[in-house]
């Protein structure tokens, strides 16, 4: 393809060190829909005649679906995806195949097929994250007054509802989507036309080739275009931050999952036995999640730092922006799959986790605060006093609406019956009504507006 200059062909390293093919065949669809844009619009500029425009697109259309059929064949001596159809076209073609490349350069064709690729990816995460969505609002619908412990330290503090706790990772779901969305919309310019960095004294009309692959306008700056992977960065680092959710998510049904918590059931299908314990199921799938968001993680530091260094305009080294993103692609697309499954399928032991919430003394604050409200104490002496009531109860082996009326008149004699009514674990959740909060009632007002920003019926 670019022989004429070389006395000799490439060592069999150059060859092997140089192909792209193994992994850039990901982009045939996208480099036959490019090329097939380009010889449209070169044809109707007069850059090519019509009659060799209709070959090359027939002949585009045939090499298409050859590897539709049989898969795209790996061949390094002919470097890259770009080259192979070309290749290919040539056979079917002939010389008239020749006049495809006019005004192209496979700095900006890569640009372009590449640009393609991830736009592809981020709609099918904004996809995947919307099910993931839909399946958190859900099960936080039916548990909206389900109590569990709420923690910090990961020590009890306070009891939530688990409506409330699934919501939370719902909020960050709902921003990783508009980190997609956004990446997408600054993606939306077209790189073709460019060619190799400087542009091309050829009349093209990059208005027509940009449009006809679905981009909103051509790119303003050809060294820009071809030098610019952004887009493939934005990707990833949404990929990342979405994987960063995802892990702890999968953290949490980890340990949820374990016999000492027992809150969690995870789906059969999701889990997987052990060969030698016959008792085991184990939350493989979860962990996976957890351990795959490393490798996005790293696919994100790896282009990274494969992009830092680059003078203008097109180097070798950007052939290398292609792996990270397709293996971080692949595994953000199953993470989001399984982690959907997980919380659309899994059973909540919701007498385990009301158990666990009574247990840790998590209504201490709700006797501090009737203290405050009732017996007008300030809240660092009713802090205090709360404090004592808790030894009391532990000494006596009882949650702290197991003390009798006598037991916190030892401690305050300001401490009336009425403290009763908020010691338990649905009396407290049930007060924290503040904007935000986990009452039952403004989980079900969040439910209500998720559903609606999702358009759930
Ligand atoms: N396979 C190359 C890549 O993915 C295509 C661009 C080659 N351009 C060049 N000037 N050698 O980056």
């Amino acid at each position: 393809m670019w022989g004429g200059r070389f006395a000799e062909g490439p060592s069999a390293i150059m060859r092997e060190i140089n192909a792209s093919i193994p992994f850039d065949k990901a982009l045939w669809r996208e480099d036959i829909a490019g090329s097939r844009a380009h010889v449209a619009m070169l044809a109707k500029q007069g850059i090519v005649s019509e009659a060799d425009a209709k070959a090359i697109d027939e002949g585009l259309q045939q090499v298409a679906a050859e590897y539709e059929r049989d898969g795209v064949p790996e061949d390094w001596d002919l470097e890259d995806i770009h080259m192979t159809v070309e290749s290919r076209l040539t056979k079917i073609v002939g010389p008239a195949a020749g006049r495809l490349h006019t005004a192209r350069s496979r700095n900006d064709q890569v640009a372009t097929d590449f640009r393609m690729w991830v736009r592809s990816a981020m709609s099918r995460a904004e996809d995947g994250l919307a099910a993931l969505m839909r399946a958190l609002v859900t099960r936080a619908d039916e548990h909206a007054d389900s109590v569990m412990p709420g923690f910090t330290h990961l020590q009890t503090a306070q009891p939530v509802t688990l409506g409330h706790h699934l919501l939370a990772y719902f909020e960050m779901f709902e921003r990783d989507r508009a980190r997609f969305a956004d990446a997408r919309a600054r993606l939306d310019e077209c790189p073709l036309g460019s060619a190799a960095l400087a542009g091309t004294g050829f009349d093209l009309d990059r208005e027509m080739t940009a449009e006809a692959l679905g981009f909103s306008r051509p790119t303003r700056n050809s060294l820009d275009a071809v030098s610019d992977r952004d887009f493939a960065l934005d990707y990833l680092q949404a990929a990342s931050t979405c994987a960063i959710h995802l892990s702890r998510l999968a953290e949490e049904m980890i340990l949820w999952a374990s016999q000492p918590f027992g809150f969690i059931k995870l789906p059969d299908a999701l889990s997987t036995g052990s060969s030698i314990m016959p008792q085991k199921k184990n939350p493989d799938a979860a962990e996976l999640v957890r351990g795959h968001a490393g490798r996005i993680i790293g696919a994100m530091t790896a282009l990274s730092i494969s992009m830092k260094g680059l003078p203008l305009a097109y180097s070798k080294d950007m052939q290398d922006d292609k792996p990270p993103v397709f293996e971080a692609a692949g595994l953000l697309d199953l993470c989001l799959a399984a982690m959907e499954g997980m919380v659309g399928k899994s059973t909540f032991d919701t007498g385990r986790m009301r158990k666990a919430a009574e247990a840790g003394h998590a209504t201490a604050t709700d006797l501090a605060d009737w203290l405050v409200r009732q017996a007008d104490i300030p809240f660092r002496e009713a802090h205090h006093i709360t404090g004592a009531a808790v030894k009391l109860a532990d000494q006596k082996g009882v949650a702290l609406d197991g003390l009798t009326i006598e037991d916190f008149h030892s401690i305050d004699e300001r401490i009336g019956e009425g403290v009763f009514d908020v010691l338990s674990v649905d009396a407290s959740v049930a007060a924290r009504t503040s904007y935000g909060g986990t009452a039952p009632a403004r989980v079900r007002e969040q439910v209500a507006a998720a559903r609606q920003r999702l358009g759930m019926e």
